[in-house]
């Protein structure tokens, strides 16, 4: 009994005055979790982070572009909460984070790794591979970036009302808008997390359609590389 006595009492105090005692005895919920992104055709995203609390003002006073990359790699828990704040599904009818001209939700969104380029599906909040070719060369083009990941964002001018079809200048300048938005929210998300991005428009547009087989109503927008500050 004393024994007992004496073990509950060492284990309260060494949590109070010790945290890394507490991690130590297997309490990490105060410690990020570091999933290592699997390389397979699939990939469930996790929950995302909704409780990272940075203020918005905060986040807009730190947000800057940044071109160098540390090679720390993302982890899949960062990569979740990164692409739901992107442009993930934020209400039950299944609008997102970001805004779309007359909801056509046009904006998608290609993960570009290592293991290959893959499609955010943000209904499923999961990754569906594309292609097991690194087009991160692609996407970098002329200026050179060694993210470990690069976000490309691609319009779907198909997704407008049909009504809409003839005016294929406007849905594209709609879509480029619509990327604005994606763009922000992941150079935001960025900001909070610490991360370091830019938002681009430069990229090789005829290689990436091709890896990416793109179709005629797809157009090639922006691309935002993320990776940790080198
Ligand atoms: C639509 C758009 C396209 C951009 N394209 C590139 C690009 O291709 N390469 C690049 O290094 N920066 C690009 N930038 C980043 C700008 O150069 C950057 O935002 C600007 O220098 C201001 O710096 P700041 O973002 O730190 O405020 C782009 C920014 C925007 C908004």
């Amino acid at each position: 009994m004393k024994r007992l006595l004496f073990n509950v009492f060492a284990s309260v105090f060494c949590a109070l005055a010790f945290p890394a005692c507490a991690h130590a005895a297997g309490n990490n919920a105060d410690v990020p979790a570091e999933t290592e992104i699997p390389a397979d055709e699939t990939i469930q995203l996790k929950e995302p982070d909704k409780t990272l609390s940075v203020s918005l003002m905060q986040a807009l006073s730190d947000r800057k572009s940044q071109r160098e990359f540390s090679e720390k790699p993302l982890s899949l828990e960062t990569l979740s909460s990164l692409l739901w704040a992107a442009n993930g599904v934020n209400r039950s009818d299944g609008r997102r984070t970001a805004p779309s001209a007359v909801n056509s939700q046009d904006i998608d969104i290609y993960v570009c790794m290592a293991s290959g380029a893959y499609l955010y599906d943000a209904k499923q909040h999961r990754l569906v591979r594309v292609t097991t070719e690194d087009v991160r060369k692609q996407v970098a083009d002329r200026q050179p970036m060694a993210a470990p990941v690069f976000l490309v964002l691609v319009g779907d001018v198909s997704r407008y009302p049909g009504g809409m079809s003839s005016q294929r200048q406007v849905l594209e300048s709609l879509a480029a808008m619509d990327a604005g938005y994606v763009s922000q929210n992941i150079c935001l998300y960025c900001s909070a997390a610490k991360l370091a991005t830019v938002p681009r428009a430069s990229m090789d547009k005829a290689a990436l359609a091709k890896s990416l087989q793109l179709k005629e109503s797809q157009i090639l927008l922006l691309n935002n590389p993320v990776g940790y500050a080198k």
